[in-house]
């Protein structure tokens, strides 16, 4: 679980992971929530560098203590914290799903999908839902306005979520390909990757998409975390939760 980030575009205040969501920190819903799968048996997280010892108490604190959970340093970029997390991971695990911090409220339906999935065969999943928007590619202009260059079919767009489950030796694989590219000074040219799957898709690999949730959406800007407050109160009057 990548949960080292500042979350700039949420604006001023603690960590992200560590920002509360119904009095609870969104790390603390998001590892429940994976915990709540039978499928998931250890869960590592990526902590900010300087908050390792303060993930580890918070987690204590808001009983998972009886949980196979790890605490390890992330890096400074998302890639990095989650290569930093799959070092952690006991050689015998040969299936690991990535699931950002951001993501608190995920339903533990698309938890499963995911690792059945990869259970069944696939090598990389990701949870997808379909887009309300419609999408333009443009030729980015700082300030605006900017050209529009196309318009994709909407029908073939994804929004991909998380949790994206692999197969543990191809993660590691397209993670370590990526780093050494990183290394050489070879990734230039390229488009950024903001995901795992979007690694292995890099390197050839095949990706498969499952059904994803509204409820997964990531915690980005102010008012996400106004629609999580509203999802969670939701579910705790439903006493879903
Ligand atoms: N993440 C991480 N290490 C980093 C950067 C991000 O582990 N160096 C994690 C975040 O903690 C989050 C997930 O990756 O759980 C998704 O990233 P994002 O939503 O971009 O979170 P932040 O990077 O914290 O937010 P922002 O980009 O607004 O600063
Ligand atoms: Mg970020």
């Amino acid at each position: 679980m990548p949960a080292a980030g500042r979350g700039e575009r949420l604006g001023p205040g603690a960590p992200k992971a560590l920002r509360e969501l119904g009095g609870v920190p969104l790390l603390v819903h998001a590892v429940r929530a994976l915990t709540r799968s039978r499928a998931v048996g250890l869960v590592v997280v990526a902590a900010p560098a300087d908050g390792v010892a303060e993930v580890v108490a918070l987690l204590d604190g808001h009983g998972l203590e009886g949980k196979d959970i790890r605490v390890v340093a992330g890096g400074a970029t998302r890639q990095e914290s989650v290569r930093l997390g799959l070092a952690a991971i006991p050689a015998e695990v040969g299936i690991v799903l990535v699931h950002d911090a951001a993501r608190p409220l995920v339903p533990v339906e698309v938890v499963d999908a995911v690792a059945s999935a990869v259970r069944a065969g696939a090598e990389a999943v990701v949870p997808a839902v379909p887009l309300a928007d419609t999408v333009k590619r443009v030729e980015p202009v700082r300030g605006g306005p900017e050209p529009v260059l196309d318009t994709p079919d909407r029908a073939t767009l994804r929004a991909v979520q998380t949790p994206q489950g692999f197969r543990r030796e191809a993660l590691a694989e397209v993670h370590a390909k990526a780093l050494a590219e990183e290394s050489a000074g070879d990734a230039g040219a390229l488009p950024p990757v903001t995901d795992d799957a979007g690694l292995v898709e890099r390197f050839g690999g095949r990706v498969v998409v499952v059904p994803g949730h509204e409820e997964a959406f990531k915690v980005t800007r102010p008012l996400d975390l106004v629609l999580a407050e509203a999802v969670l109160a939701r579910r705790r009057a439903a006493d879903a939760y």
